[in-house]
Formats: structure tokens, C-alpha cells, sequence
């Protein structure tokens, strides 16, 4: 039987094989031609074969991002990145998969010169800069290569070869930032966690900065250490400039954007799928790159084409600005950031309360709202503990390979009631282990 007897027929599943058809609880389309009488249909039905029908090319119209239960099929995925996405932002994505918003094609079908691509990144530009309250001198660029493409960029950008820049590293992203900046221009540690094992942030004002230094860099928020800035310092070099990565904690709280001279971040943790890098650069940082910079990593190419210098991850952009979106509905970061902090409050809890069970080496005052890092007593019981999770539906748990132990990253998209499973299997495990 032809199953793609025109663009729009569907391979519509047989809800009489199989009742965990997901497709059928969840239709995208509007079905407008089924004869009731169609005897071909009551066959297939009878056969249990699969049914070719034909759909209109209608959409549902599911226009607000509204908040649904997590499904019964989805685990809780604490992964680091790529990362757990908010459900209502997936289902509107798959009600959207087929034919965007009347266009006749999926977004991954457009053409990025487009007028229906150009609304969709127009659109996520200005509800970014709506969310971080981006001053109008500042430009967002929706870039490839991850940040760690821009580890390379930023100091092709705003440096000469001989010219020092400051460093101030809190964790392996921090350092792997530094060791690539050395190809490109003087970088200088002016503080390294690593002998403590990346568990601290200084007193910044112990730090020895260089004043002739072109930017001061941080990582905002090590991801495999779960070291997070809850302020952050005040760049001494004479123009002022800080510089964060801040690939895992970005929109993830209130962040007064004038205070950088750029921030960036892969978007595979809060705000998106792997592929998209974001990178929010003030303007007069634009324009003055290494004559040995390519095309691809010149902020300048970038900002004077408005992101579309050559082909951009589109469907990664139409998908960050469903998440954007969905961060404005639920009230904006500070909304956002208040349940960040009472669910990073109810793990930390867990950990602290558990005699030593569980331990999270960082020091308090510099823990991560977005990954928390820990161990357990009895590390001979780690693997039993990722096991035994998993088969409860809490998957990815693993420590990052360069720390061991275990790793719970509860970026935007967790909600409450993941972290509340977690500690009350952590709970469990403890009375059935201590
Ligand atoms: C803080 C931080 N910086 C940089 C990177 C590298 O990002 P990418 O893999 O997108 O290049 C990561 C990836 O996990 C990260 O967590």
C-alpha cells in the first residue's frame, strides 16, 4: 500500500495495534477528509495495518505556550546539555513540526532570506532582549560553533597578539577558555580554583587585575563543577571590560547586561537545542578583529548581516524563540530565577541534611542554581544510586567523567516536581543504604 500518496498524506498508525501511539493523542493536523463509510478504511482498521489518509494542510493553532503536565512516557532528564526542554515548548514545536503557522513547509524547510524565517528570528531577537532587558547598544548575534568556537572569537576580536587579558578561572570551562585565547593574545591567570578542585570563587577584591589588559573573563557559571558567580567582579582594565561565559546559567535569572562587554552561550542548556550559539556583544567591541580572523568568527560579518552572513541554525533559532516565549509567559526571569532557587534550596537541603551521605564539595555561598555536583560516603554505592534512579525514570545523574560522582542539572526546564522526585528517592536510597 503507498503510504505518501501526495505531500499531505500521513502514515496515520492503526489505533487498534498499538495504544501507545503518541501520534494519535496528539494529532498536528486536522483531519477533514475521512468518509465515515470508507470501506478501505474499516478494512485497515479490521487488518491492523497501518492507513494512508489524506490530511488537510491545516494547523491547530496552539499559539500560547500554556504549561502541561510532564507525560508519563518522559523521563527526568538531569543531563548537562543537551538538556531536558520544557514540554509545552516541545509540544508546540511538534503541532508546528509539519506545516509552520500556514506557511505549506516545516521551518527546517525555509529559506533563511526569507519573510517567515526573518519573523521567526526577529522575533526571538526582541523577546531575548525583552527577558535580559538588552540595552540598545548592545547587539545579539545567533551564531554556530558552541562557545567553545567563541573561546577562539573573543580574543581574535578585541585583542592584538602581544595584548594581555585577564582570566579568572573557577573551573575547566574557564581554564579550557584560556588555553585556546593563548593562540590569540596574553592571557594571564589572575586566579585559578583548580588546586582547591574548582569548589571556590575569590574575594575579588584580593584580585591582581592588569590594568593594560584588553578584558577581564569569567565563566558565570561552571558547569561540571556546579560553581556558580552570584556577583561578579568589577573589570579593572581601562576600558572596562568583562566578558562571561555564561553557557549554563544563561536566562536562568535577572542579568544587568550593561555590566559586560559581551556574554555568551551555547543555547543546549536553558534556552535551546545544541547548535545555536547566542552571544550579546556590545557595539563599539565590533568592528576591530585580527586581520588573520575568519569570516565566520568576525563579530563585525555577523553584526552587519543581522546573523544570516550565511545559512544559521534556523530550526535551532525557531526553537530558542519558543523558549524565550515561553520565559516571558511565565513572568520573566525573576519568576524564573524564584523556583531556580527553591529547587536548587530543596537538593541542597537533602544533601546537607544527610549526615554525610551525600556530600557537595563546592563551598555554599558560590553553589549553582543549574548543576549540583555530588558524592556519596560510600562511593562504592554510586553506581547502584545511577541505576536505581534510572530505573525510576531520573536519568543522566552520572558526574561529569573529569569529577566522578554524581551530577544533577536542573536547568528552566525541570520542574519542581523532578527535583522532588530526586530527593525523595535520595531520601530512600539513604534509609535502605546509611
Ligand atoms: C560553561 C560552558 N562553557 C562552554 C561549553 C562548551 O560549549 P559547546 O559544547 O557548545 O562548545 C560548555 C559545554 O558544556 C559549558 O558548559
Amino acid at each position: 500500500m503507498a503510504t505518501a500518496a501526495s505531500p499531505h498524506a500521513l502514515l496515520v498508525q492503526n489505533p487498534n495495534r498499538s495504544s501507545k501511539s503518541s501520534f494519535l493523542k496528539n494529532p498536528i493536523t486536522t483531519i477533514t477528509t475521512f468518509p465515515s463509510n470508507n470501506a478501505h478504511f474499516a478494512t485497515s482498521m479490521r487488518s491492523n495495518k497501518p492507513l494512508s489518509i489524506t490530511c488537510a494542510t491545516q494547523v491547530q493553532d496552539r499559539s500560547s505556550t500554556t504549561q502541561t503536565p510532564q507525560s508519563q512516557e518522559r523521563v527526568f532528564n538531569f543531563a548537562a546539555g543537551p538538556a531536558i526542554l520544557p514540554e509545552n515548548v516541545l509540544k508546540k514545536a511538534e503541532s508546528e513540526l509539519y506545516i509552520w503557522r500556514g506557511s505549506g513547509m516545516s521551518v527546517m524547510e525555509m529559506s533563511h532570506r526569507g519573510k517567515d524565517f526573518l519573523s521567526i528570528i526577529e522575533k526571538a531577537e526582541a523577546d531575548l532582549r525583552k527577558l535580559l532587558n538588552i540595552p540598545s547598544d548592545y547587539t545579539v548575534l545567533f551564531l554556530q560553533g558552541g562557545a567553545t568556537t567563541q573561546f577562539a572569537a573573543i580574543p581574535l576580536n578585541l585583542c592584538n597578539p602581544e595584548d594581555p587579558v585577564d582570566y579568572l578561572v573557577t573551573g575547566s570551562w574557564g581554564d579550557k577558555a584560556v588555553k585556546e585565547a593563548q593562540k590569540f593574545c596574553k592571557p594571564n591567570v589572575i586566579w585559578s580554583g583548580k588546586s582547591e578542585k574548582y569548589t571556590k570563587i575569590p574575594s575579588f577584591d584580593a584580585l591582581e587585575q592588569n590594568p593594560d589588559a584588553k578584558y577581564l573573563h569569567i565563566c558565570a557559571n561552571e558547569t561540571i563543577h556546579g560553581v556558580e558567580f552570584k556577583n561578579y567582579p568589577i573589570p579593572k582594565n581601562k576600558d572596562g571590560i568583562l566578558v562571561a561565559d555564561m553557557s549554563s546559567n544563561f536566562c536562568s535569572k535577572p542579568v544587568d547586561v550593561s555590566k559586560f562587554g559581551i556574554i555568551y552561550a551555547g543555547a543546549q542548556k536553558n534556552v535551546g537545542p545544541s547548535g545555536v550559539t547566542i552571544v550579546i556583544i556590545k557595539n563599539d567591541l565590533i568592528g576591530n578583529a585580527q586581520p588573520i580572523t575568519p569570516e565566520m568568527l568576525d563579530y563585525k560579518i555577523h553584526a552587519d548581516n543581522k546573523s544570516l552572513y550565511n545559512t544559521p541554525p534556523c530550526y535551532g533559532i525557531y526553537m530558542c524563540g519558543l523558549v524565550f516565549e515561553d520565559l516571558l509567559d511565565q513572568g520573566g526571569l525573576e519568576e524564573v530565577q524564584k523556583k531556580n532557587m527553591k529547587k536548587a534550596e530543596i537538593l541542597y537541603n537533602t544533601i546537607d541534611a544527610s549526615n554525610g551521605f551525600y556530600r557537595c564539595p563546592v563551598e555554599k555561598s558560590v553553589r549553582s542554581l543549574m548543576n549540583v555536583p555530588f558524592t556519596l560516603e560510600k562511593s562504592d554505592l554510586e553506581a547502584e544510586f545511577i541505576k536505581e534512579a534510572a530505573k525510576e525514570k531520573m536519568v543522566q545523574l552520572k558526574g561529569h567523567r573529569s569529577v566522578g560522582g554524581m551530577r544533577a542539572s536542573i536547568y528552566n526546564a525541570m520542574p519542581l516536581a523532578g527535583v522532588e522526585k530526586l530527593v525523595a528517592f535520595m531520601k530512600d536510597f539513604q534509609a535502605r543504604h546509611a
